[in-house]
C-alpha cells in the first residue's frame, strides 16, 4: 500500500471512491479546487500490489483524504478542515484511514501552522465516530442539527493539533544533535571549549593498548645479515 499525496490525474479516481462510499459527492471542480489551493494536505492511498501491465492503467485507489485549510475561519485561527474521507470496503480495518488522516494532519501544521483541525460527521456513522473519537482523539464540539442534505445531524469535531507541533519541533531538535559541532565564527567560541572538554574527556578515558612484540613488532625490525649468529 502506498499512501501519497493527491495528483491532480487521480481525481476522477477519487470521485469514484467518494460516489461509491459516501452520500455527500462533489463536482469535479472542488476536488480541483482542493488539489491546486492545498496541494500538500489531500492524500490518497494507492494499492501497489497489482503491478501495472501497460503504462495506461490507472492507479488502483482504495481511500482518500480530501482536506483544506478553512479560508476565512470565525473564530481567526488558522486551522484546517476534512472535506470528505473514505476507503473502499476490501480494504477497511488496515489502518488505512487512520493513515490517511495522520499524513493530512502534520501537514497541515508543518505547511500552514494550524493550530487545530475540524470535520463533521453523521450521528448514525459508527465507523467514522470510533476512527475520530477514540483512535484519533478528536473532541466532539456541538451537534449541528439537519446538516445533511437528507435532514441529518452532524458532529462538529475538533482536534487540538499542538501535540504535532511538538513532535515536528522535537524532531528538529534530534536533526540538530546529528549535525555536528558548529563552524565559523560560532565553531571558534564553542571552539577552544569543546577542545577543552575533548582533551579532558581523552584524558579521563585511558584505554590500555598492546604494543611491541605483542604485535609482532620485532619482526619488522630491520635484521644485520652481516654479523653471524
Ligand atoms: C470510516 C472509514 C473511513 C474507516 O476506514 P478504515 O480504513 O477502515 O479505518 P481504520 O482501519 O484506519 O480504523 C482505525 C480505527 O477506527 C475504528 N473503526 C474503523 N472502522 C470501524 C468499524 N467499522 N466499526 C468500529 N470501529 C471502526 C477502529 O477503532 C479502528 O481501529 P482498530 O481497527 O484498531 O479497531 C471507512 O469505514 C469508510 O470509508 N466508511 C464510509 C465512508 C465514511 O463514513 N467516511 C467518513 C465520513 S465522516
Amino acid at each position: 500500500m502506498d499512501i501519497r499525496l493527491l495528483h491532480p490525474s487521480d481525481i476522477p479516481h477519487v470521485q469514484h471512491a467518494n460516489i461509491t462510499n459516501l452520500p455527500e459527492n462533489y463536482f469535479m471542480k472542488y476536488y480541483l479546487y482542493h488539489a491546486l489551493c492545498w496541494p500538500q494536505l489531500s492524500y490518497v492511498a494507492v494499492d501497489i500490489s497489482r503491478p501495472k501491465k501497460t503504462p495506461y492503467d490507472y492507479p488502483r485507489i482504495v481511500g482518500y483524504v480530501l482536506a483544506k485549510m478553512e479560508e476565512d475561519p470565525p473564530d481567526g485561527v488558522q486551522h484546517g478542515h476534512i472535506t470528505s474521507l473514505s476507503v473502499m470496503r476490501t480494504h477497511r480495518r488496515l489502518g488505512i484511514a487512520e493513515k490517511l488522516m495522520r499524513q493530512a494532519q502534520r501537514a497541515m501544521v508543518e505547511t500552514y501552522g494550524a493550530q487545530y483541525v475540524s470535520l463533521h460527521v453523521r450521528m448514525s456513522n459508527t465507523a467514522a465516530l470510533r476512527l475520530y473519537r477514540d483512535t484519533l482523539k478528536f473532541k466532539q464540539e456541538k451537534v449541528e442539527a439537519k446538516y445533511y442534505a437528507d435532514g441529518e445531524d452532524a458532529y462538529s469535531m475538533k482536534l487540538d493539533l499542538g501535540f504535532i507541533r511538538e513532535q515536528i519541533i522535537d524532531e528538529e531538535g534530534d536533526d540538530a544533535a546529528d549535525e555536528g559541532d558548529p563552524v565559523g565564527e560560532l565553531g571558534k567560541e564553542g571552539g577552544e571549549k569543546g577542545l577543552e572538554k575533548k582533551e579532558k574527556g581523552a584524558a579521563e578515558k585511558k584505554v590500555k593498548v598492546k604494543v611491541g612484540r605483542g604485535l609482532g613488532v620485532g619482526e619488522l625490525v630491520e635484521r644485520n645479515e652481516s654479523q653471524k649468529e
